[in-house]
């Protein structure tokens, strides 16, 4: 039987209330949101506008206007070149900073715009942890720096950053975070953390459609962010500029509103539970990975070696290599995980696993239960002494 343990890449499987609202929106309305005053358009606009709020009730987000984007990424994306073109536009100098947990949704753009004069520093990590001192944060501000951008949660170790800490520190450089492994999973309060933009995927802790995400941003930051995308919004059609109003501005074309009104649903649940009790959940799961895999020969656990600053995501050094060890993972006891260097580069140089090819990582979802932690290790027991044949 096929064990789903890549949770880190997207959550499986979905509460059956995700999949009812998906069918009930395609059955009983269809429509475009805010592409016309009829009724069927108008409940289609109140489900995204549902699902704003309870995004920004669920991080206590009430100063930030909530944007929707196809994933994470284009998230990341928006605040990323947002910035980048407003200061090239007024030929401000622009610096940015990011850390070494960082994934190429964040390093990729930053490479990018190195070509356009903006230059960025990489804070690095500490080599067991994987966490960031925020004093070399502070370090690396410099008075053109215009955005820090911080992935919460590792999406090789797990490794969880004080977002408090570093918030303090940014002051008034834009600190955008990347919570593509914490959204769902752990609690939140942009408020309290000082955080200006926070970029999710629904997709994954949050238990959305693929293809959903957003961009939570402080209300005022539309002056020094530009759109990333123009067109349509269904609002003001005959100027030929860019309506100013939000969330127009930021969301032209038409939405996933299919994956939206999933996305509600999934918001919706993990309120039902309350995102304190999943968490500690995880944190049970946690604590029974560690305990089963530390005793192991031939296999460790890169990153935290305790449930204190880490989220389920877990990177497994093994002596095989990677691939064969996912796949020989897979033969055992049906386990799905990821093999590789998971899109964050300078992660797995921290870890020292670049060489290696990567890790294996295993993630936990809401759904998990000791049984499946317990019955995964002792799978994994049994591939590691394949090694010793
Ligand atoms: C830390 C981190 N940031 C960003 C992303 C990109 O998310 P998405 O797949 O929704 O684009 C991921 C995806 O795994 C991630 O782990």
């Amino acid at each position: 039987m096929q064990q789903y343990f890549d949770n880190a890449a997207t959550s499986f499987p979905k509460p059956s209330e995700v999949v009812e609202a998906m069918v009930h929106f395609q059955e009983e309305c269809g429509a475009s949101p805010g592409r016309g005053a009829y009724a069927k358009a108008r409940s289609a606009t109140s489900i995204l506008d549902d699902c704003r709020d309870a995004l920004k009730e669920l991080v206590h987000a009430h100063e930030h206007e909530c944007i929707f984007t196809c994933n994470c990424t284009d998230a990341l994306n928006l605040a990323i070149f947002g910035i980048a073109s407003h200061c090239l536009t007024n030929q401000e100098p622009c610096h940015f900073i990011t850390t070494a947990m960082a994934h190429n949704s964040v390093l990729r753009p930053f490479h990018m715009l190195k070509a356009y004069g903006i230059s960025f520093t990489v804070v690095k990590a500490d080599e067991a942890t994987g966490i960031v001192n925020p004093a070399d944060i502070q370090a690396a501000l410099k008075p053109e720096t215009k955005l820090v951008a911080v992935a919460h949660g590792s999406n090789v170790t797990g490794t969880l950053q004080d977002l408090h800490a570093i918030g303090e520190i940014c002051n008034d450089v834009t600190f955008l975070v990347d919570a593509a492994q914490t959204m769902g999973h752990i609690p939140i309060n942009v408020h309290d953390m000082n955080i200006d933009m926070l970029a999710f995927p629904g997709h994954k802790g949050l238990l959305g459609p693929l293809g959903t995400g957003g961009l939570l941003m402080k209300s005022g930051l539309e002056k020094v962010v530009n759109p990333a995308r123009y067109g349509g919004t269904g609002s003001a059609s005959e100027l030929l500029y860019q309506p100013t109003v939000l969330p127009d501005y930021y969301e032209s074309g038409s939405h996933n509103t299919i994956g939206i009104a999933g996305l509600l649903a999934g918001v919706e649940w993990i309120q039902s539970q309350r995102v304190e009790q999943l968490c500690a959940h995880e944190q049970t799961l946690i604590e029974a990975f560690i305990e089963g895999i530390t005793p192991l020969e031939h296999v460790s656990i890169a990153g935290p070696q305790t449930a204190e600053h880490r989220c389920a995501v877990f990177s497994l050094k093994t002596e095989m290599d990677p691939h064969l060890f996912a796949k020989n993972l897979e033969e055992e006891c049906g386990a799905c995980v990821r093999a590789g260097l998971h899109c964050a580069p300078f992660a797995h140089d921290t870890i020292g696993t670049t060489e290696h090819g990567g890790t294996v990582r295993v993630s936990f979802g809401p759904f998990h239960t000791i049984q499946d932690v317990q019955q995964l290790v002792e799978g994994i027991r049994r591939c590691t002494q394949q090694v010793l044949i």
